[in-house]
């Protein structure tokens, strides 16, 4: 994938990072993901009195995609600031196979950018058969 396209991908999710509402863990999380189509939709994490109610930053990107018309991510941008890029969780794995099953993802600190796949994060995710 084109270095610069994924140069704004990261500069997207840090730009988005600030807006992140996390009062409870105090850590911000800003990711971006990329379409199929070449557009970039950002999200934060959304955390809630009731914690499990939190959203994590990647998949409120995601939802952004979806809301605007698109179906399908090719590459998924995480930055922090931390000692160390934050690999996304189960949860959101498992929503990134949905749309994106060759994703790659870059996750940031602003000392330090890894590169991988959903597919090495995520083999074998769940998918839905009717006829099970
Ligand atoms: N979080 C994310 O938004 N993305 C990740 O990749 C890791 C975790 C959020 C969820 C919660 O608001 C906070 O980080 C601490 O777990």
């Amino acid at each position: 994938m084109d270095t610069k396209v994924l140069e704004a991908l990261v500069e997207a999710a840090r730009a988005v990072r600030t807006h992140a509402y996390a009062p409870y863990s105090g850590f911000q999380v800003g990711s971006a993901v990329l379409s199929d189509g070449g557009k970039i939709y950002v999200g934060c994490n959304v955390e809630n009195a009731s914690y499990g109610a939190t959203i994590c930053a990647e998949r409120s990107a995601i939802v952004q995609l979806v809301a605007a018309g698109e179906k399908s991510v090719a590459a998924v941008a995480v930055f922090v600031d931390g000692e160390s890029p934050a690999m996304p969780c189960g949860l959101c794995r498992q929503v990134i196979a949905e749309l994106g099953p060759r994703a790659l993802i870059v996750t940031a600190t602003p000392r330090e950018t890894k590169r991988t796949t959903i597919e090495l994060l995520l083999p074998e995710p769940f998918v839905f058969r009717r006829d099970r």
